[in-house]
């Protein structure tokens, strides 16, 4: 694919999840990654080496004018820091999720991104993924009727048992609706437009947990959030999903997500992947159909599409989809979890957010389907 020019991006963090960034990043001329760097320089080093690429120290890469693009990659309780400082730094900005771990830093960010005249975007893009995005073609379309009701399911025993360092899920800004609520939530509203009101009930099983990884086996850990979470979410369309997001299952054997219309249900892949099996079927039929994703980036994972769509949407001129907004919208819901849990009252969301455009008009999936 042939682009106007490529968009420099620096990258801060590179622990675990950056690699995947790396390998997928190659699949977008758009992007040029100039150099990494992390707070532990020895580990930025390290990713370097392995990536063919240069590290340097956090505050040389923020002053580098070679940078357009700060991906920060930290870890929650840095995302706005670091994003303050690169807006400071007169760059824009695309992180990890959660955009922060309050509602009122998460705002503060994005304000400062608007003042400043910069681009704030914001993990996941899941849903820009063939899968969800095919869903959202269903849903646009009419077929499905009008969304009366759903699940969103997210549970697991924690991850301890494979992070090398999972003390940060279980400390204040961890546990799973900021882990792994971006994910279902962004693809909600992808999907069924803002959500207008939060009830929730929560708990902490374990305040204390302990660790099967190495290299921290055997060490425990302390639990600072609610790691058990049901609640119900209603949107302005007047849908009520119905929604679990837990590290307390040993087990279990609900879909992601169910959607129910009018006209059909549909069961939407795990929206922590880009792709997966989409089905539809109306009450008249016993059996469901398989809808084929006939859009890219459905098979393989493609962390950093969002920030390539940032990155077009910057050379375009035009609104990226994977947006601070959109971020913020997600983050004020996370957060009314919590609230609506702690006070036994439902929550008002009053962030405004708009569906994102659907991928297939872009320019990234037509050059890729060509
Ligand atoms: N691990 C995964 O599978 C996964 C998947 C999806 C998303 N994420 C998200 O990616 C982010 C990073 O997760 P991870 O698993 O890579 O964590 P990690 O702890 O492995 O890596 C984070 C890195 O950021 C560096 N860092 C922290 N604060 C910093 C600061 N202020 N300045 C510079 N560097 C700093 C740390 O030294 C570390 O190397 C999180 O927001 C997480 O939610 C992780």
């Amino acid at each position: 694919m042939s682009v106007e020019r490529r968009v420099g991006v620096g990258i801060i963090g590179c622990g675990n999840i950056s690699s995947q960034y790396l390998k997928a990043i190659r699949n977008f001329p758009v992007l040029e990654i100039i150099a990494v760097a992390d707070m532990r320089p020895e580990i930025a080093d390290k990713k370097a080496a392995e990536f063919g690429l240069k590290a340097v120290p956090v505050d040389a890469l923020l002053a580098d004018p070679k940078v357009e693009i700060i991906l920060n990659l930290t870890i929650p309780r840095a995302h706005v820091e670091v994003g303050l400082r690169t807006i400071a730094a007169g760059k824009h900005v695309y992180a990890e999720k959660p955009l922060g771990i309050t509602f009122a830093e998460g705002k503060k960010l994005a304000d400062a991104a608007k003042a400043a005249g910069l681009r704030l975007g914001s993990a996941p893009d899941t849903f820009l993924g063939g899968a969800h995005q095919e869903a959202r073609a269903l849903v646009d379309s009419g077929a499905v009727g009008d969304v009366v009701g759903g699940t969103a399911f997210f549970a697991c025993p924690g991850h301890e048992r494979w992070h090398p360092d999972p003390a940060f899920y279980y400390d204040v800004g961890g546990g799973p609706v900021l882990d792994m609520g971006p994910y279902y939530i962004t693809d909600l509203v992808n999907l069924l437009g803002p959500v207008a009101r939060v009830q929730a009930m929560a708990a902490t099983p374990q305040l204390e947990r302990p660790i099967y990884s190495e290299p921290r086996k055997g060490q425990t850990m302390p639990v600072k959030v609610f790691t058990h979470v049901a609640g119900l979410l209603q949107f302005k369309s007047g849908a009520i999903i119905q929604a679990t997001l837990s590290f307390d299952v040993p087990a279990h054997a609900h879909l992601p997500f169910e959607l129910y219309g009018s006209t059909l249900s549909v069961l939407v892949p795990d929206p922590n992947n880009f792709g997966g099996e989409l089905k539809t079927r109306p009450a008249t039929e016993k059996d469901w159909t398989v809808v084929t994703s006939k859009l890219p980036y459905a098979d393989t994972s493609y962390r950093s599409l969002g920030l390539a769509d940032m990155a077009h949407a910057i050379l375009e001129n035009r609104p990226h989809r994977a947006s601070g907004d959109l971020a913020l919208h997600v983050l004020e819901v996370m957060e009314a979890f919590e609230t609506a849990a702690k006070t036994g009252q439902s929550v008002e969301i009053t962030t405004p957010v708009e569906r994102p455009a659907p991928l297939s008009q872009s320019v990234i999936a037509r050059a890729a389907a060509s």
